[in-house]
């Protein structure tokens, strides 16, 4: 099935790069999500995949700019990083409460943002240094990353000592846990800036065995991929196992089991949960969860599937343009309301659920996938 470029399709793009363009601040940052009070800040994990999709898509100078913004963030917060690196050594994890570790959301100045939220995240940082190399190897220029070096060398040090330690998810959640998905970011970011590392390289493959066997010896149950260590239940950020930090092969049976899982308990038509028990805005569907699916699909040589979620994401596109969730199915309608009052409308636009969208267009419209050729 070939993807037909409709006019719908064309503005669908179009319509992205422009709101991903006019959310970039001169700094670089990308702001999560200009519409919603909490997410006028710059994250490291919807900051990185918003830079792959544009570099998927030849955008390269706005993906470097945000890279450059990132490192600029990881040096002004070397001393802190330190002394995290030597509490984590001595084994004083504390709960998060006083704030010993690295934020996940800054303002576009690179600045932490006070108040109380799950900050201690380390997924992002392990997708930063993913993006990074993604970046060099989409534009072929090798010699961009030695002004990153010692953003990568520090956050490869933060890596190493934190991976052990329970930290929020990628939804800012269950801070007592160590997830999947994030051991997923830490082993993908490691692996992608092995190659050059060549001091480095041997400790990082055995950093990198070290996280997988973990994962293998903790992660399953019932032959599935579990969303944290000792807690059993499903969750579609488990799809990040595979693609992109390719932790486990898209095909591995412990993989296709766990996506069947996510189509048998998350998705309700083309639109996907983010884990059964989500009550966040009632637990609706998130674009970005669907492209990522739709994503998994093209790899998987699934393409009709893949073209289904595209267009499903191409019909949740409003004015303001894709928001993080939509309400069309609610897993607990309830506290939709709830949400609502407290917080006012979901947030839109989500500047990752256009940048996932991308990615999925970049993928069917780029066939075979460019990161077959390595
Ligand atoms: C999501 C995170 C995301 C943040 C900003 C949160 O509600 O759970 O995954 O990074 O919003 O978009």
């Amino acid at each position: 099935m070939t993807l037909m470029i409709s006019k719908n399709t064309a503005d669908c793009v179009r319509h992205s790069v422009d709101i991903i363009r006019q959310n970039q601040a001169g700094t670089g940052a990308y702001i999560a999500s200009p519409g919603f009070v909490h997410y006028r800040y710059a994250w490291f994990r919807d900051g990185t995949f918003t830079a792959y999709a544009m570099d998927r898509i030849g955008e390269h100078e706005s993906a470097r700019r945000f890279y450059q913004w990132c490192h600029d963030v990881l040096m002004k917060q070397e001393p802190k990083a330190r002394r995290a690196m030597e509490a984590a050594r001595r084994g004083e994890w504390d709960g998060h409460e006083n704030d010993v570790f690295l934020h996940t959301r800054y303002t576009v100045d690179g600045e932490e943002v006070p108040g109380k939220w799950g900050n201690f995240q380390l997924d992002g940082y392990g997708t930063w240094l993913w993006g990074v190399a993604e970046h060099v190897r989409l534009t072929g220029q090798t010699a961009w990353i030695d002004q990153m070096r010692p953003g990568i060398e520090l956050t490869l040090d933060y890596l190493e000592a934190c991976w052990r330690l329970p930290n929020y998810d990628c939804w800012e959640e269950h801070g007592d846990r160590i997830h999947p998905a994030t051991l997923a970011a830490v082993y993908g970011g490691c692996r992608a800036v092995q190659p050059y590392l060549p001091d480095r390289s041997a400790a990082l493959g055995a950093l990198c065995e070290e996280i997988r066997l973990y994962l293998l010896k903790n992660g399953i149950e019932q032959g599935r991929f579990v969303k944290s260590i000792g807690n059993p239940a499903v969750d579609a950020s488990l799809l990040w196992l595979s693609l992109p930090f390719g932790m486990v092969a898209i095909d591995d049976p412990v993989m296709t089991n766990t996506v069947h899982q996510i189509e048998r308990l998350l998705q309700n038509g083309c639109g996907v949960h983010r884990y059964p028990q989500d009550v966040y805005y009632g637990g609706g569907q998130w674009p970005l969860l669907s492209a990522w699916l739709g994503w998994y699909y093209a790899r998987a040589g699934k393409r009709p599937k893949a073209v289904e979620m595209l267009r499903w994401v191409e019909s949740k596109f409003g004015g303001e343009g894709l928001p993080e969730q939509v309400q069309d199915v609610l897993l607990a309608p309830a506290a939709y309301q709830e949400w609502l009052s407290k917080e006012g409308p979901p947030a839109v636009p989500l500047l990752w659920s256009h940048a996932m969208y991308l990615v999925l267009y970049a993928e069917l419209v780029q066939w075979p996938p460019l990161s077959e050729k390595r």
